[in-house]
C-alpha cells in the first residue's frame, strides 16, 4: 500500500519496549477464564530489558482498512480473543477519556484501525515466555497513542495473558487477585522498585529442551480441574507467603527469599504432578539443577543460590552479586558447555572465577555435557518505556513492517 503524501501525515505512530517478569510467588490456576482472573496472588521481579524485552510500534491511520499485527517479522491473526480484549478494552477507556474531557494527547485516532508490529530481542526457541513481556508492550503501546492513562492498564493486560499484568511494573511487583466478579481489583502494583536491591542478579539457565511442553492456559485449566493441592494452595499457602515475601524483600533478606523462592517453585511443580494426568515441564537437566543448588547451598551452610521454574525445563537463578562469578563457574564446570566461554554467558558480563578442589569435591556431581546451551545474565530492571528515537520505529512511513523486520 503507497499512500499519497498527505494520506502519510494522518498516520499516527508510537513504540514502547516492555520487560520480562520472573515469579517468586507463581501464578497457576485461573477462577475465570474469559477475564482472566486467578485463584491466588502472585510476585515477580521484572527483568532489565537491556537483556530481555518487547519492542512494539503500533500506528493507527484513517487510511488503514483493518487492524493487522505483525509478530516476530510474521503477520498473525488478529481475531485472537485475547488481542480483541485488549484491543477493545484501550479502545473504551480511551473513547470514556474523550466523552468527559479528560485527554491530554488527540484521541481521533481511537476510531481508526492499527497495524502493530512487534520483536523480541530474545529467540523464542530459547523457551523464555514471551507472551507478558508482549501483552504488556501492546497494551502499553496501545495507551501511549490513545493518550489512556489509567491505573487500570494492568487489569487490560492481564485479559491478554494472566503474568503480563506484572509487567507493566519495574521491580519488584505483585498481582493482588482481587475480589470483584469484574476483575477491576484483580490489578498489579509495585511492591519496591527496580533499584531497592541492586545487589540482587538474575540468570536464565537456557536448557536443551527435548520437547515442546504444555503450554500454561491449557496447563493450569488442567490443574484447576483436577488438583486438589492445587485449592490448598490458594487457600492457605499463597495468602501467607505473600506477606512473608513482601517483608523479605523489604529487608533484603537473600537466605529466606531464596528459600520461599524454591518452595513456592517446588510447589507449584508438585501441583503439575498432582494434576491428572500429571504434567512434567522439568527434565533431567532441570531436577540436577535443583540438586546442583542444593549442595552448593549446603556447602556454605546458608542459601546464596535460588532457583525457580515456569511452564518449561528452563531454570532461573536469584542470587546477589557477590557469589554471581563463582556460581557460573560451578555450572559451566557441572555442565560443561558446546560453546566457548563468552557465548555461554551473554548479557551482564560475569567475571570469572577459580572453584576450590574441596567445593567441587563436596558437590559431588558427574558433569552433564552440554545439558545447558547458554545462560542470559540480567538483574531487576524497569517497567515499560516510550521510545522517542523514531528511527527505532517497526512500522515505515507507509504503515507496513520495516524491510529489517520481516522474516523469511
Ligand atoms: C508458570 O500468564 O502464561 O509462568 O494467563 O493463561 O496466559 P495465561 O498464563 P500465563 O501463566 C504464567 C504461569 C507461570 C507462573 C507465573 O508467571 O506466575
Amino acid at each position: 500500500m503507497n499512500m499519497p503524501e498527505n494520506d502519510k501525515q494522518s498516520l499516527s505512530m508510537v513504540t514502547c519496549t516492555a520487560p520480562v517478569n520472573i515469579a517468586v510467588i507463581k501464578y497457576w490456576g485461573k477462577r475465570d477464564e474469559d477475564l482472566i482472573l486467578p485463584i491466588n496472588s502472585s510476585l515477580s521481579v521484572t527483568l532489565h530489558q537491556d537483556q530481555l524485552k518487547t519492542t512494539t510500534t503500533v500506528a493507527c491511520s484513517r487510511n488503514f482498512q483493518q487492524d493487522r499485527i505483525w509478530l516476530n517479522g510474521k503477520e498473525e491473526d488478529i481475531s485472537n480473543p485475547r488481542l480483541q480484549s485488549c484491543l477493545q478494552e484501550i479502545r473504551r477507556f480511551s473513547r470514556k477519556r474523550r466523552n468527559t474531557g479528560d485527554s491530554t494527547s488527540d484521541v481521533s485516532g481511537v476510531s481508526h484501525k492499527v497495524h502493530i508490529c512487534s520483536v523480541n530481542n530474545f529467540p523464542t526457541a530459547a523457551g523464555l515466555a514471551s507472551s507478558a513481556s508482549g501483552y504488556a508492550c501492546l497494551v502499553y503501546t496501545l495507551s501511549q497513542l490513545f493518550g489512556v492513562e489509567s491505573e487500570q492498564l494492568s487489569a487490560v493486560a492481564r485479559q491478554g495473558s494472566g503474568s503480563a499484568c506484572r509487567s507493566l511494573y519495574g521491580g519488584f511487583v505483585q498481582w493482588k487477585l482481587g475480589e470483584q466478579l469484574d476483575g477491576k481489583d484483580s490489578l498489579a502494583e509495585q511492591v519496591e522498585s527496580e533499584s531497592y536491591w541492586p545487589e540482587l542478579r538474575v540468570l536464565t539457565l537456557v536448557v536443551s529442551a527435548e520437547q515442546k511442553s504444555v503450554g500454561s492456559t491449557s496447563g493450569m485449566h488442567a490443574s484447576v480441574e483436577t488438583s486438589q493441592l492445587l485449592k490448598y494452595r490458594a487457600d492457605v499457602v499463597v495468602p501467607s507467603r505473600m506477606e512473608e515475601m513482601i517483608r523479605v524483600i523489604r529487608e533484603r533478606d537473600f537466605p529466606a527469599f531464596g528459600e520461599l523462592t524454591m518452595k513456592d517453585s517446588n510447589q507449584f511443580h508438585a501441583i503439575c504432578l498432582d494434576t491428572y494426568p500429571p504434567i512434567f515441564y522439568l527434565n533431567n537437566t532441570s531436577h540436577r539443577i535443583i540438586s546442583l543448588v542444593h549442595r552448593y547451598n549446603q556447602y556454605y551452610g546458608e542459601t546464596r543460590v535460588a532457583y525457580t521454574f515456569d511452564a518449561g525445563p528452563n531454570a532461573v537463578i536469584y542470587t546477589l552479586q557477590d557469589h554471581l562469578s563463582e556460581f557460573v563457574q560451578v555450572v559451566r564446570h557441572f555442565f560443561p558447555p558446546e560453546v566457548s566461554g563468552e557465548e555461554f554467558v551473554k548479557g551482564l558480563p560475569v567475571c570469572s572465577a577459580d572453584l576450590s578442589e574441596e567445593l567441587k569435591r563436596d558437590i559431588n556431581m558427574e558433569p552433564t555435557p552440554k545439558g545447558i546451551r547458554y545462560i542470559i545474565s540480567t538483574k531487576a530492571g524497569p517497567g515499560p518505556c516510550v521510545v522517542k528515537d523514531p528511527n527505532h520505529h517497526l512500522l515505515g512511513a507507509d504503515g507496513l513492517p520495516k524491510k529489517s523486520v520481516i522474516s523469511d
